[in-house]
């Protein structure tokens, strides 16, 4: 039987790039996959592309509101959700701290890390619900790992989210009442092709490309594929001991300088 039959698994910013990938694993491996983006073409071109087994739902995740209507549809579909992948995000503008632009810090935090919160807090209550547990992936990065120069708000964000993994896998590690376990863990990947590393965008500045390849110890950019054989694991029933790691996807660069 594939790993995730019938499971009810959500993923945010599940159009493009990473979260397009593992939408996509999950769909092959059995799963019920609803994915949250604001690109209605793109969504709904990418779930009747998989069909039976995808759902889109369009949903900004800087708007609680939006999330709120969103989950009240997937309880009233569905009744249930096993897994959750929280992976919608954005980068910052690059500057240093004195010249970054407040709203440009607004945005970023409103979608990185407003956004996980009320995700987060709508999948834990759904799943306290049902009272059989879950596990929930939350996407970090290597820089909220190891902070970078002139991405003030993205690592603040990612920071943040490192923090609500923590705080949320210790609140539900026991499972809560009569209730199973929440597992909740981060991912924080390296520079990965695709996504925010489109080709169009790494041929644009060959010295930024470099610079993302030197900072691995493998010297490489890693993929989405990569990144979604950790969140699968994360997520399925091989990994019931774990719970609040925030684990580098990184090719080495968080190991130590080199
Ligand atoms: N690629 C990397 O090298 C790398 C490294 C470390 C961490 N990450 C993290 O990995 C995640 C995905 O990055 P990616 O490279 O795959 O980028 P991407 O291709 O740009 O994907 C971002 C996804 O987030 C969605 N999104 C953005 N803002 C949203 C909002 N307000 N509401 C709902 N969905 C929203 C986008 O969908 P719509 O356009 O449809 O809204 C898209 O599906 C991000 O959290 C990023 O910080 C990436």
């Amino acid at each position: 039987m594939s790993a995730f039959n019938n499971k009810v698994c959500l993923v945010t910013g599940g159009t493009s790039g990473i979260g397009r990938r593992v939408s996509e694993r999950l769909w092959e491996d059995g799963a019920q996959v609803i994915v949250f983006g604001r690109d209605v073409n793109k969504g709904e071109q990418m779930a009747n592309s998989l069909g039976r087994g995808c759902h889109f739902m369009p949903c900004d995740v800087a708007d609680p509101e939006q999330i709120a209507r969103a989950f009240k549809d997937i309880e009233d579909t569905y009744g249930r959700l096993d897994c959750a992948f929280n992976n919608a995000g954005i980068t910052a503008q690059y500057a240093s701290v004195a010249d970054s632009c407040p709203d440009n810090w607004q945005q970023v935090i409103n979608i990185n890390v407003n956004g996980t919160y009320h995700c987060l807090r709508h999948e834990l209550g759904l799943m306290l619900k049902t009272g059989e547990g879950g596990a929930i992936v939350n996407t970090s990065s290597c820089a909220g790992v190891m902070p970078i120069g002139g991405q003030v708000a993205y690592v603040a964000s990612k920071q943040a989210i490192n923090a609500m993994t923590q705080v949320a896998s210790i609140e539900y590690a026991e499972g809560a009442g009569a209730g199973r376990p929440i597992r909740v863990n981060a991912v924080a990947p390296g520079p990965i092709l695709g996504g925010m590393n489109s080709n169009e965008r790494l041929k644009a500045s060959p010295k930024n490309t470099q610079r993302k390849i030197d900072v691995t110890a493998m010297k490489r950019f890693g993929t989405a594929d990569e990144v979604a054989n950790a969140v699968l694991w994360l997520l399925s029933e091989q990994s019931t001991y774990v719970t609040g790691i925030v684990m580098p996807i990184d090719g080495g660069y968080a190991a130590g300088k080199f």
